[in-house]
């Protein structure tokens, strides 16, 4: 018998007996996930990624939704689901358990809403959402639901994550850390529409706030920042409305005198490989990362290197997540509390930028207001 077969089979088992063991109560969640229907919403690239992983791990892939017929069809057809156009059907369904939602940013929380008040548990892509606003309606829904709502801040299931946060702990306090990440001009032009996905300062740079908030125990309390549009001339980009800035340099002051400064841009030409390193230095050693590919700690015992084996972090995520939905297993998948505190950081950042002082997470304002200031 397969992997995924073998997995499969494990939900069915438990799934009959939890069937045959009505006096064990269960908790209200395990009631409802038996067999673990799931939705994913947006046949894009994360949402044949989620279906892939889904199906992987045992759960039934019962409908793909996207306003573009063809994609949904092409994509629900590898799963054996049914394609719609919009998600009223699928939500309705007393099978679905889970929702997956994998549109583009600003369709986010429409869509976790809709889903939370379905009834449905829901993994949502990261970054949570463009405006503190709709962050919030969806942390409202879950806790008025009391429906599980995650974020896919996937890295945390990265073996390079977790080697990271072992190998800075032996470089010491405080760190100095500094995160280069660089792109092309993204070919998904709602890569950099500002009402859309929000520019690489929401979009990529979450992945490392939320990676440095585990880091350093908290968010940053005072963020500083210069932001730059080095696509202004690409004419790949032409006419988005509002265009988001592209290329930041930004610096983050933690606790305890850690201090972080990422550099990113996605304003490069069209075509250039996109390149993720950080440097980590503290009192004890360096620590080197090339994402996904190498950790390096030079420390007073030597050299200690750690290469990826190729571990797929949305496949752990996503069976951690079932883990806990069918197993009850203790929360590891990050959710919205998560996803509100990365998000804080972003604002903060582009508040830092439209206003050119020093700004603090905790304070931050709606991303409308930080627009207006952009814009004034
Ligand atoms: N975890 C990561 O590292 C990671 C990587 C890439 C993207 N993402 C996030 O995943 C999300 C999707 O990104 P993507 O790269 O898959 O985008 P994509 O453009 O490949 O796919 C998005 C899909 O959503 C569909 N869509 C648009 N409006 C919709 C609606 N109302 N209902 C249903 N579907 C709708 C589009 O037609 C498209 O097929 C974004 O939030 C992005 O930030 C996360």
């Amino acid at each position: 018998m397969s992997a995924d077969a073998d997995k499969s089979a494990d939900v069915d088992q438990r799934a009959a007996s939890l069937a045959h063991e009505p006096e064990e109560p269960l908790p209200p969640h395990l009631e409802e996930t038996p067999g673990l229907g799931v939705v994913v919403i947006g046949a894009g690239d994360m949402g044949l990624r989620h279906a892939e992983h889904w199906q992987a791990v045992g759960a039934r892939v019962l409908a793909v939704v996207d306003p573009d017929l063809e994609r949904a069809g092409a994509v629900a057809a590898r799963f054996g689901a049914a394609a719609s156009a919009t998600p009223e059907r699928a939500l309705a369904d007393p099978e679905v358990a889970v929702v997956s939602v994998c549109t583009p940013t600003h369709l986010h929380a429409r869509l976790v809403v809709a889903a939370l008040d379905a009834g449905k548990h829901v993994l949502c892509e990261k970054p949570a959402a463009l405006t503190l606003r709709d962050a919030l309606a969806m942390r409202d829904a879950a806790e008025r639901t009391g429906k599980a709502l995650r974020i896919g801040f996937m890295r945390r299931f990265d073996p390079a994550f977790e080697t990271l946060m072992a190998y800075t702990e032996r470089a010491g306090r405080p760190l100095l850390a500094q995160a280069t990440i660089t792109a092309g001009v993204r070919p998904k032009r709602l890569m950099h529409d500002a009402l859309a996905n929000g520019g690489p300062i929401i979009d990529m740079c979450c992945h490392v706030f939320d990676l440095w908030e585990r880091m350093f125990g908290g968010e940053p309390n005072a963020v500083s920042a210069r932001g730059y549009t080095f696509s202004d001339d690409k004419p790949e980009l032409a006419g988005i409305s509002q265009r988001a800035l592209d290329s930041a340099l930004i610096m983050l002051e933690y606790g305890g005198g850690s201090v972080g400064q990422i550099q990113v841009s996605w304003g490069l030409p069209s075509g250039i490989e996109p390149v993720e390193r950080h440097t980590y230095v503290g009192p004890a050693g360096l620590v080197t990362v090339d994402w996904n590919r190498h950790v390096t700690l030079r420390d007073a015992s030597g050299v200690t290197r750690w290469r990826s084996q190729g571990v797929d972090p949305w496949r752990a995520e996503i069976a951690q997540f079932r883990r806990e939905l069918l197993e009850g297993a203790p929360r590891e998948v990050p959710d919205i509390a998560d996803g509100i505190a990365a998000l804080r950081v972003s604002l903060a950042v582009l508040e830092a930028i439209a206003s050119r002082r020093v700004t603090v997470p905790a304070e931050v304002a709606d991303m409308e207001e930080v627009m207006e200031e952009v814009e004034a």
